[in-house]
């Protein structure tokens, strides 16, 4: 797998993140409307966006895949992050959060769409995400990315009881 996977999509560029990335980090983050649902998530200050992005990184570094930054092609502004990180070695969590202002133009949906398409190439490997019962625009990105619901693997996460959803494929003892 190469270093550094890019993905395209009709309007979308998904890149690997890099340090310059950590203010918009930061902007997302910090944004109470992006974290509404998962306030664990939120962040106050740019130290703690880089020790967030040096985990990215790392993910990164060990895997050649993680989450990407979405952009607009030929546009530096950073919409949001979408992408994949490991569970265990066959669990992979979907993640997505997106500044309000490019939320009601699919844009999650496109970026989500063309991750778990791409995580359909490695083998046995399942795809999930969590999300918070109340979420429901989180919840129409995972549907409309091809994720189903999976009642029997709801669980609590770090804000409380989280709804799981997942690409149904079953893992070897799982
Ligand atoms: C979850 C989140 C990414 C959803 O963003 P979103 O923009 O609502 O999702 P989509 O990209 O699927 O866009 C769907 C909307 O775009 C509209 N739309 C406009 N043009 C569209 C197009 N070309 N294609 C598809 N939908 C389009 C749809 O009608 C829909 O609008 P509606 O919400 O008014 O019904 C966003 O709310 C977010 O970042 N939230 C904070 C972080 C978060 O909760 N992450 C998930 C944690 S589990």
């Amino acid at each position: 797998m190469g270093e550094h996977v890019e993905l395209l999509t009709e309007r979308l560029s998904l890149r690997r993140p890099t340090p310059a990335d950590i203010d918009a980090i930061l902007a997302v983050h910090a944004d109470p409307r992006a974290v509404a649902h998962n306030p664990s998530d939120g962040l106050a200050t740019r130290d703690e966006a880089a020790e967030l992005y040096a985990r990215w990184d790392e993910h990164w570094r060990c895997h050649g895949f993680g989450y990407w930054v979405v952009r607009r092609h030929g546009v530096d502004e950073q919409l949001g992050f979408c992408g994949l990180k490991y569970v265990d070695e066959r669990l992979l969590n979907l993640f997505y959060r997106f500044a309000p202002g490019s939320w009601g133009q699919g844009i999650a949906t496109e970026a989500a769409t063309a991750v778990v398409r791409w995580a359909a190439q490695l083998p046995d490997h399942t795809v999930i995400a969590r999300v918070r019962p109340d979420n429901e625009a989180s919840q129409g990105v995972a549907v409309r990315a091809g994720l189903s619901r999976a009642t029997h693997l709801d669980a609590e996460g770090y804000d409380g009881l989280d709804w799981v959803f997942w690409s149904g494929l079953v893992p070897e003892g799982g």
